[in-house]
């Protein structure tokens, strides 16, 4: 597996080291910088090997290009993999720590090629320390002078997009309509509540419990996690990990609209063929779930203010209604149609991030 996916990816550089002292394994993939520094989350989760957490790294990382890239923001794709010895739940606050120190070690050697924030496994406090030890770090808690979690503004472009597919796919708004949600996280609950909103009925799921019981308080129906990709449902929206459409579950989700936060959903390219085929619409995350990119780049690198990042989210909608026209116009598939549209706009010239301001918001 290993030796098949590694000479296939197109990305600039994979660093890797093993800490004997913390026992984990950390990976930084670097992309592209094309349109700017790279920038991605740090996941950090147990991996089967340090091959897999390799390849998690370098999928996770090649996924970020397009998506700054659809986004309109100045900067290239890169990700960070820590693979934890245990659980982080059952790591001491002083083994986590010692995890982070090395991590920011790191990204202290890359000098801003690549720039990290958060992702599955880590939050802003941890990012408080990343910052602290490498100045390489978006995403900062408030108290530490930063724009605080992405979650929020990727539960809004999320949202957004599962609007702009609904619609695409002849649902109209979402009120009445049956909206699957798999993984109660940060993004998944935020979203549960924005679409309860529009009075749409949620099925959903998640693997820890206490998740559930919070969004069956909000008024969701709740099943178990390995039915959500059979329950019936208008639109599902997978919020938990990537690769949860491979082409066997395109041929029988029961769904019109696939749309969802979680980073490489679709596990293998003929699931995509196979969504088109069944015409059901496929928002591509790397367009849906830039709103996080979109939080901390505008706010960290652009100055923007919180309401510069609301606006600037709408061209989730415009860019997805371009691409599911221009797949309409070829052969359906939208993911292919969507990496077409960002090879075009890769190099488009992206404003340059302004160094002096980056340099104010980082302090
Ligand atoms: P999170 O870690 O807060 O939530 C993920 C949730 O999924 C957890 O509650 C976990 O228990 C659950 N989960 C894991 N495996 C599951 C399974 N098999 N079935 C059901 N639930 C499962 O992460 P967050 O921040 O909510 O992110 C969710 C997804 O969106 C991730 O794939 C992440 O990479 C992606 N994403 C997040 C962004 C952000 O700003 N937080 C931005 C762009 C993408
Ligand atoms: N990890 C999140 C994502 O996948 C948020 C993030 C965006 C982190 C950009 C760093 C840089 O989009």
């Amino acid at each position: 597996m290993f030796d098949t996916h590694l000479p296939a990816w197109d990305g600039e550089v994979c660093l890797s080291r093993f800490d004997h002292e913390t026992e984990a394994f950390f990976v930084i993939a670097v992309h592209s910088r094309k349109r700017g520094p790279a920038a991605g989350g740090t996941r950090a989760a147990v991996y089967p090997t340090h091959a897999d957490a390799v390849l998690d790294a370098m999928r996770l990382a090649g996924a970020m290009t397009p998506k700054m890239v659809a986004a309109g923001l100045p900067m290239g794709g890169g990700k960070s993999v820590i693979a934890l010895p245990a659980p982080r739940h059952r790591l001491s606050d002083r083994h986590w720590r010692q995890i982070l120190d090395v991590h920011a070690a790191s990204l202290s050697l890359l000098n801003g090629a690549y720039w990290t924030g958060p992702d599955v496994g880590t939050t802003s406090a941890d990012m408080d320390v990343l910052h602290a030890g490498s100045g390489f770090a978006f995403g900062r808690s408030a108290e530490a002078g930063g724009p605080g979690s992405s979650a929020p503004a990727t539960a809004a472009g999320v949202h957004l997009a599962i609007r702009t597919a609904a619609d695409d796919a002849g649902l109209g708004d979402l009120k009445g309509r049956r909206v699957a949600i798999q993984g109660l996280g940060a993004v998944g609950l935020d979203l549960l509540e924005r679409i309860l909103g529009d009075g749409a009925q949620i099925v959903a799921t998640d693997v820890d419990a206490q998740r559930c019981e919070r969004a069956r308080a909000l008024g969701a129906e709740i099943v178990a996690a390995d039915r959500i990709l059979s329950v019936e449902s208008d639109v599902f929206a997978p919020c938990a990990m990537g690769g949860v459409i491979d082409r066997a579950v395109a041929a029988t989700v029961n769904t019109a609209v696939v749309a969802g936060a979680a980073n490489n959903v679709l596990a293998d390219p003929e699931a995509a063929d196979e969504l088109a085929r069944r015409g059901i619409v496929f928002a591509p995350d790397f367009i849906a779930n830039g709103g996080g990119a979109v939080h901390l780049v505008g706010r960290e690198v652009l100055g923007w203010s919180t309401s510069e990042v609301g606006e600037h989210l709408d061209h989730i909608a415009e860019t997805l209604r371009e691409v599911f026209d221009r797949a309409r116009a070829s052969d359906g598939n939208v993911d292919r149609a969507a990496r077409a549209w960002v090879a075009e706009h890769l190099v488009d010239p992206a404003p340059a991030p302004d160094a002096d301001r980056r340099k104010a918001a980082h302090g």
